[in-house]
């Protein structure tokens, strides 16, 4: 039997609905879109839902068009080469936009490069987006993705509609979120969807010519928020992190917002539980800047014996406390992992191998001729000699050339987290699961020991406040300079960062809030060769172990005037050698000028808008140091 779909002619103005009923769906959603379709002019409207002959459909197309290729080793894998100008999130031309300039950035002193958010006004974007979105999508199908970050009709989540011209960014959406018609009956009230338009900013006829099928603009791109109205706009970039608009867009720049006038928290976090021997499970959440490790931890595969690790999530966590318990829970909004695959392999990360050997996308990596996909990492699970088809078109013999690169070093691979051999039975859990510890960490070369815990809930906002990282290929920065970085959340904070800190301090005021206890890592300090000193992946489970154990009470830490640090040997290093003193020493020179420095940068960026309690916790921690 052909089942046959009846398929509605239905018309916008003179534009056809090739698929979907538009007039079934909620009435602010069909105002909205009317609106998106007379602006953008696609050829027609496509309203998506979340189907598996929707997918069928988009990847056939795509794979036609060569956009992307099948990777035949797996099931139902692809691979997706980008304009090689198209490869990273671009926070030059990331943008908020509120009437008020304060309202999205800190008051910076005069003469301070603002570097924690960048605001324009709406006349000013106005100028922008009209040069830019009228006709935006001409001969081209606008899709209409219904989606919810969190399980669909979870009090915690939240519902998006994203039109979109990109096919790419519809299979990927659908992994990364919730994508379904379901999504269209939860939506009762008016407003209450954050609207996301995207667009590759390439109309047909192409002004410019296409590279490796992947039209794009980069002169052009600009990704806009409006956290006032919950919307968002972005143009001309089809890289996840500026077109998969659940993501960053919404789920931390504004869902932030949202949280910030809600009382709870969007956060660049990792969530995981660890079950210790005895069978104890506790979750903690972590906050590494972008390629600084949270996918790696969130899914680490224990060196120490009778650990258990479950991953909820690897990138954003949205927590709240609890009326009643007090507790701090968190829910993953995610339904997919974006990772780096770079330095991904069985070694370092299996489960996150294991999860996308199905049903995922990849992008900017290599390709073998057998039809797998090989990157940076994967010379010792790949036999030397393999054909490798590198991103850029490039063929060459593995292990022939060592200055080839198969991969971009921002190359992702995208794939479901139901898929993941270790994830949590919690993880769709709406109630979100108990958090017992928050750690932050960066790329710290030198002077950061292995672990720190904050004293209390201030000196520990004081500790993500004074976060620094060594830059990656995450963003356009270039070279490797260690950038300040507060809370891993330069890039994703969607209004004033001041009152973002200052949002932190205040869950200490109400007395019900069971704070949790906050700690700051670094995997990656060296020693005088450059190497690193800890051995980190697996290992990393013996500094969680020790900061379980913290949170239990146990006496195994001692005063240190940059925070409590490891009692000598309280962390179990059996099997290692490591060297203690190196991975955990304070040198004093290193800590008096970066407090100073700290000091100077989160003045200059703040200004007035730096809490006091910040400027308090660092006249503290300086006469620590004095002290010592
Ligand atoms: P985003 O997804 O961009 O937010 O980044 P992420 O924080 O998830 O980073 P990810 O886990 O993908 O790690 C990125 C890079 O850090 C990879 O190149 C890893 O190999 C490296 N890395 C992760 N964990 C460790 C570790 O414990 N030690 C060392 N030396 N490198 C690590
Ligand atoms: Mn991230
Ligand atoms: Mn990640």
């Amino acid at each position: 039997f052909v089942e046959v779909h009846y398929v509605s002619i239905q018309k916008l103005g003179d534009i056809p609905v090739i698929k979907g009923d538009f007039h079934s769906l909620p009435n602010t959603v069909q105002k909205w879109i009317a609106q998106m379709v007379q602006l953008c002019t696609p050829r027609g409207v496509y309203i998506c839902d979340g189907s598996e002959e929707e997918a069928d459909m988009v990847t056939h197309k795509l794979l036609e068009r060569g956009t992307l290729t099948k990777l035949e080793k797996y099931e139902n894998n692809y691979i997706c080469w980008t304009d090689p100008r198209d490869v990273a999130r671009v926070e030059s031309k990331t943008f908020i936009v509120t009437d008020e300039k304060y309202a999205s950035v800190p008051h910076s002193r005069e003469g301070a490069n603002c570097v924690l958010g960048i605001w324009m006004s709406p006349a000013e974007m106005k100028k922008e987006l009209d040069d830019r979105l009228p006709g935006c999508m001409a001969g081209r199908m606008l899709y209409v993705i219904p989606f919810s970050m969190g399980p669909i009709g979870s009090p915690l989540s939240k519902i998006g509609v994203q039109v979109t011209d990109s096919n790419y960014v519809l299979l990927s959406m659908r992994i990364m979120t919730r994508v379904s018609s379901e999504i269209w009956s939860h939506l009762k009230h008016d407003e209450e969807f954050v609207k996301c338009l995207h667009s590759m900013g390439c109309p047909r006829p192409h002004a410019q010519k296409v590279v490796n099928n992947w039209p794009c603009n980069p002169e052009k791109t600009l990704i806009v928020h409006f956290p006032d109205i919950r919307k968002v706009i972005s143009y001309g970039s089809g890289y996840g992190g500026n077109s998969l608009l659940g993501k960053k867009c919404f789920a931390l720049r504004i869902a932030g917002r949202i949280a910030y006038d809600e009382g709870w928290f969007a956060e660049h976090m990792l969530i995981m539980s660890i079950t210790n021997p005895k069978g104890e499970e506790k979750f903690v959440a972590a906050s590494f800047p972008s390629a600084c490790g949270k996918t790696n931890l969130a899914m680490l595969m224990p060196t120490m014996p009778g650990y258990t690790i479950k991953c909820v999530g690897d990138d954003i966590a949205w927590m709240r406390f609890d009326k009643e318990t007090g507790e701090l829970r968190a829910i993953n909004p995610e339904a997919g992992f974006f990772g780096v695959a770079p330095g991904t392999n069985m070694k370092t990360n299996p489960n996150a191998m294991l999860t996308c050997m199905k049903n995922s996308i990849f992008t900017n990596v290599g390709e073998t001729a057998d039809g797998g996909f090989f990157w940076e990492g994967l010379e010792d699970e790949t036999p030397a000699g393999t054909e490798i088809l590198s991103w850029t078109g490039e063929r060459y013999k593995l292990g022939e050339d060592k200055t080839k690169k198969s991969s971009h070093p921002n190359a992702r691979f995208c794939c479901p987290a139901r898929q993941c051999p270790i994830i949590h039975s919690k993880w769709e859990d709406p109630a979100g699961v108990p958090i017992s510890a928050i750690i932050f960490g960066g790329r710290r070369p030198e002077g950061v020991p292995l672990v720190i815990e904050a004293f209390d809930w201030k000196h520990g906002v004081f500790l993500a406040s004074q976060l620094k990282s060594e830059t990656t290929a995450a963003a356009e920065h270039t070279g490797k300079q260690v950038m300040h970085d507060p809370f891993a959340m330069r890039p994703f904070v969607g209004y004033n960062f001041g009152r973002y800190i200052q949002h932190w301090l205040d869950f200490e005021k109400d007395p019900k809030n069971k704070l949790p206890k906050i700690f700051h890592v670094n995997w990656f300090r060296l020693d005088e060769n450059k190497k690193f000193l800890w051995p980190g992946f697996g290992d990393n489970i013996r500094v969680l172990d020790w900061i379980i154990r913290r949170t239990n009470g146990e006496d195994i830490a001692d005063v240190s005037p940059v925070g409590l640090l490891p009692k000598k040997g309280s962390i179990n290093l059996d099997g290692l050698s490591v060297d203690w003193d190196k991975l955990l020493s304070i040198p004093k020179d290193y800590w008096l000028s970066d407090i100073e420095e700290t000091y100077k940068w989160l003045d200059d960026q703040m200004g007035d808008d730096l809490p006091q309690e910040i400027r308090a916790q660092i006249e503290k921690q300086k006469q620590r140091l004095a002290e010592t």
